[in-house]
């Protein structure tokens, strides 16, 4: 008798599963009835859908993923579709309705997406920070409180900041220089950027340059490469050979909140002593989530989000972009000899840089475009198509994402000629601006906060750089590009360095 009922049960529960399957079956074939009129390249398989393609390209050494984006972009035209799974991505790169989704708020960021990046492996991650908040009001009201920490008033009184993190780089390579040692660029120019944002942002002077191992630099980088597995492989945490680098993760994601939740803890304390505090981002983020007037325990997640934001988009993209210029330079000597004479004419030997100084660098500003036309650091961004569009003359139906990627559309040949080569002209006065296929910092109301800032640091390293050092690329490195949540260049940027006379 009881086992009548135990086989009825498990015939039910099979049924159940079946159906359930049955039903997911129809609803996958519902969207690709849907979208299937978009060009795009043939799915590997009907449920997994392009999926097995990207995974071998997330995990190729060789490729980045970017790559496979660009290869479909040339052989499907400038929209075409993604399955995965029950999930569709629309790859646009027409310049009209690239305008269309970037500049209009009303397109919001695909929660999909960003959400996936509230948590890293479930621990609480970027949250409700000011990348990943989906919601146009609560992303507001932050932006609106953060934008007093960048106005170029403030960002220009940060020269002498930035100035002071900068010699302390020359001191060291002055050091590898007289010792004759090779500089991996990379590696040190990530201690000033992380040193940088400590400073700047927070008030707190890591000195990392001066420092071996340290675990908060090896945290960043840490979370940043269980980001983008966390993001683009849903199996990574099946497998028990991932376990290990998921734990340790986890620990690094909780250091830099714990990190965050001691730096807030001192701040708080300073205002309360009636300390002069500086107006930085910081403040602004006690500010941001005194504001939001939720209970204690919110009020402190939210501020961490926003710490953790902070680090994740302001450091590593900018220590990148200053490696993949390094690396430009050093393989285009006539660009180098160019840079570096508009560098000894502007400041001659002087050694504190000033804002009209940077000012009058307009050669080293096209070379920071440059490569971040070739190179863009934080490569892609998404939104969510909440009604029916055409783009380029095909309808593109309501319920899907739509993905920009700067690293496809800034090396298009129709956008930009000859796009492999490095040429800082295109970014003349006088040549033809970019028509919406340029977008390193993103556009539109999601355009990066740090613009300006990173822009200012980038070119005050780059500046003393190349005023007090000759450098040369050390032979036989590879110049391909590693994918490790942003864009990085692989070997690190090798370098022999020497005192200029
Ligand atoms: C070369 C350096 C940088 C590049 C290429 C870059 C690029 C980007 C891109 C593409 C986005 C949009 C991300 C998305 O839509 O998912 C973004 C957003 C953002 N970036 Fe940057 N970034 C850089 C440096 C910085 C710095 C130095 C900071 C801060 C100090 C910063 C703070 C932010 C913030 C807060 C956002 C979110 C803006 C919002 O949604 O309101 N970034 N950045």
């Amino acid at each position: 008798m009881i086992s009548e009922w135990v086989l009825y049960i498990v015939f039910f529960l099979l049924a159940a599963v079946f159906t359930a399957f049955l039903g997911y079956c129809l609803y996958i074939h519902h969207l690709h009835q849907k979208y299937d009129h978009i060009p795009g390249p043939p799915r590997d398989s009907f449920l997994l859908g392009h999926s097995s393609s990207l995974t071998k390209a997330v995990y190729s050494d060789n490729n980045l993923i970017h790559d496979l984006f660009l290869h479909w972009a040339e052989k499907y035209g400038p929209v075409y579709r993604i399955n995965t799974l029950h999930y569709v991505t629309i790859m646009v790169y027409c310049p009209e309705a690239t305008k269309t989704i970037m500049m209009s708020p009303k397109y919001i960021k695909d929660p999909f997406v960003y959400k996936q990046l509230f948590n890293l492996f479930g621990k609480r991650f970027l949250g409700n920070g000011l990348i990943t908040a989906v919601d146009h009001d609560m992303w507001y009201r932050q932006r609106r409180i953060m934008d007093p920490a960048f106005s170029s008033t403030y960002l220009r009184s940060l020269i002498s900041t930035f100035d002071e993190m900068s010699e302390r780089l020359m001191d060291k390579l002055e050091e590898m220089a007289n010792n004759k040692t090779p500089a991996v660029m990379h590696d040190l120019v990530n201690c000033v950027t992380l040193d940088v944002i400590c400073k700047v942002a927070f008030g707190v002077d890591l000195n990392l340059l001066n420092q071996k191992d340290s675990p908060f630099q090896n945290a960043v980088e840490l979370c940043l490469k269980g980001m983008i597995l966390d993001v683009r492989d849903p199996f990574f945490r099946l497998f028990p050979k991932n376990w290990k680098l998921i734990q340790q993760v986890r620990e690094a994601t909780e250091l830099l909140r714990k990190t965050g939740e001691k730096w807030i803890q001192n701040r708080k304390t300073a205002v309360k002593n009636g300390e002069d505090v500086p107006k930085d981002i910081l403040t602004q983020i006690l500010k941001s989530a005194e504001e939001e007037n939720v209970n204690n325990t919110q009020d402190l997640e939210q501020m961490l989000d926003n710490f953790v934001t902070f680090f994740i988009a302001g450091q590593e993209t900018t220590a990148n972009q200053l490696s993949f210029a390094i690396m430009a330079l050093g393989r285009n000597p006539e660009i180098y000899k160019r840079a570096k004479a508009e560098v000894d004419e502007v400041l001659g030997t002087k050694r504190e840089i000033s804002n009209e100084d940077l000012g009058k660098l307009t050669y080293l500003s096209q070379v920071l475009k440059e490569t971040l036309r070739l190179y863009p650091t934080a490569p892609g961004t998404n939104r969510w198509l909440h009604e029916d569009i055409v783009i380029n003359g095909i309808k593109v139906p309501r319920g899907c994402s739509v993905m920009f990627s700067s690293y496809v559309s800034q090396r298009l040949e129709k956008f930009f000629k000859d796009p492999l080569k490095f040429d800082p002209e295109r970014f003349d006065v006088n040549a033809p601006k970019p028509y919406y296929c340029y977008y390193p910092f993103s556009l539109g109301p999601r355009t990066c906060l740090g613009q300006v800032f990173a822009q200012m640091e980038a070119k005050l390293v780059l500046a003393k750089l190349l005023q007090r050092f000759e450098f040369s690329l050390v032979p036989g490195q590879s110049f391909d590009i590693k994918d490790n949540g942003t864009l990085r260049p692989k070997s690190g940027v090798i370098c022999n360095i020497k005192q200029c006379s």
